[in-house]
């Protein structure tokens, strides 16, 4: 085999662990945490969600690091190398099937963050109340013109980036914008918590009522660790081929795993704040994030300013996350395919933008594509639907098996201890039987209970 360019990589383990964590946070803390969340009950879905962390999020974060790492490869070149059987290469096949479903409706909804951003310098939210937010969503994503535009935008803005390459491009980017996004952070749960519903919020995100729970719940909920942590994509295993040799791959996992919950936290707390302190129901679907966070700033000094800031940062977030999933695809396109790293920028970005304006476009009422229902889902749920809740698990779970079952165990001691540096053996033995016992046990548990299987089983039994 030729040995073509020398690849790309990050310069320290800080720039990794930055861009690691930029991939992490996005508009899955920002969006979609809040919403789904809000939608399954709070407290007691949030209990499944951080145990969902643990045994099953951050087990496959530390493996899809290792096969990145390890092989030096794109995500269908890693699995082909570290497995002659080719059935492993399903794992690559479903990396790229679910970058390019969750890209078409990530790109609308972080169109719509961005035009937020201009709406609130034109002076849209002067004023607001409860009434005129929603309009403005509305306003937003009913299209066909507007959304579909800063759609296209955010794929030019990720597209640009990405040409630029690894270091120049997406490791200069996330190092500058991740702390100041932290920052911004802190600044509105600072506001929020001064507002009248602070208490109710607390109580709905911590305070669990078990009853509230149910099987499909938890489905949610580990779709949602999975998209929380970028994970059964190949994104992990892509920026993991980035590390340095000298990289801690489980300090680096579990720093991004805790900043990561961390942050949706925070935002969660904002969010629901504003829910119980202007009557607004915590199940409103989508639009949460856009009806709720306008009111949090409306009334007090500097309000303009700290909302623009708001969406500022959660265009940062959703971009430097955007890019880790198109990086997916330019790594595969120009490793496995032979294709120059522009050439697979740009026509990748024409096709997301082709398909994804059908997602966009089918979520306001009204909207053009609105009626098309495929299995009972509009086009952007059912983007979102198959590949958080299908697609990424069973990809993490290919991953998981792979590292567990198929990979000799010396070759993983050796490859996190960076060939005996670190002193890690406990923890390789810790996270060795979780990854071989429970993550895939408790995946396929809950895979079973969201069927229904599970249900008919213990039926038949008692
Ligand atoms: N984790 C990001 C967010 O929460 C989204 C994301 C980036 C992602 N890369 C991914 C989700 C890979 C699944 C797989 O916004």
């Amino acid at each position: 085999m030729k040995k073509s360019k020398r690849r790309e990589g990050f310069s320290s383990g800080l720039a990794a662990f930055f861009a690691t964590l930029g991939s992490a946070v996005g508009l899955g803390n920002i969006w979609k945490f809040p919403y789904v969340v809000g939608d399954n009950g709070g407290a007691a879905f949030l209990l499944v969600y951080l145990i969902c962390i643990v045994f099953i999020g951050l087990p496959i974060m530390i493996s899809e690091f290792y096969v990145g790492r390890k092989t030096r490869k794109n995500v269908m070149g890693a699995v082909q190398e570290l497995s002659s059987k080719k059935g492993w290469s399903i794992i690559g096949i479903i990396g790229i099937l679910s970058a390019y479903f969750v890209m078409f409706f990530y790109s609308g909804v972080a169109g719509w963050v961005y035009s937020y951003v201009f709406k609130i310098l034109k002076g849209d939210f002067n004023r607001a109340t409860a009434e005129s937010v929603q309009q403005q969503f509305t306003n937003t994503t009913l299209g066909p013109t507007v959304p579909v535009i800063w759609q296209i935008i955010v794929i030019a803005v990720v597209s640009i980036i990405l040409i630029a390459g690894v270091k120049n491009g997406i490791e200069r980017i996330t190092k500058t914008l991740m702390p100041i996004l932290l920052i911004l952070i802190l600044i509105c749960d600072i506001r929020a918590l001064m507002l009248p519903g602070v208490k109710e919020s607390f109580t709905f995100l911590f305070k669990a009522d078990f009853t509230q729970l149910t099987s499909k719940g938890i489905l949610l909920a580990m779709g949602l660790a999975f998209f929380k942590l970028s994970l059964g994509m190949g994104t992990m295993v892509t920026y993991g081929s980035y590390f340095t040799k000298k990289d801690n791959m489980f300090g680096t996992a579990a720093k991004v795993a805790i900043s990561d919950t961390i942050v949706s936290l925070l935002v969660g707390i904002a969010v629901f704040s504003a829910v119980f302190s202007f009557n607004m129901v915590p199940s409103t679907g989508p639009g949460l994030l856009f009806m709720t966070i306008p009111l949090v700033f409306t009334k007090i000094p500097f309000g303009k300013v700290l909302l623009f800031a708001f969406f500022v940062l959660a265009s940062i977030a959703a971009t430097t996350a955007f890019i880790s999933m198109f990086e997916v695809l330019v790594a595969y396109y120009t490793e496995q395919k032979g294709m120059s790293r522009k050439k697979a920028v740009i026509l990748n970005a024409i096709v997301i933008a082709a398909i994804g304006v059908f997602s966009t476009l089918s979520v306001s009422e009204g909207a053009v594509f609105e009626q098309i229902k495929i299995f009972g889902m509009g086009i952007f749920d059912l983007f979102d639907y198959i590949s958080s809740n299908i697609l990424l698990p069973l990809g993490g779970l290919g991953t998981g098996l792979l590292v567990g079952y198929v990979v000799p165990k010396e070759d993983i001691k050796k490859e996190l201890s960076n060939n005996g540096k670190l002193k890690v053996e406990k923890i390789v033995d810790i996270y060795y039987f979780i990854l071989k016992y429970v993550t895939p046990i408790f995946l396929i548990i809950i895979f079973l209970s969201s069927l229904g299987v599970l249900q008919k089983v213990i039926k038949l039994i008692s």
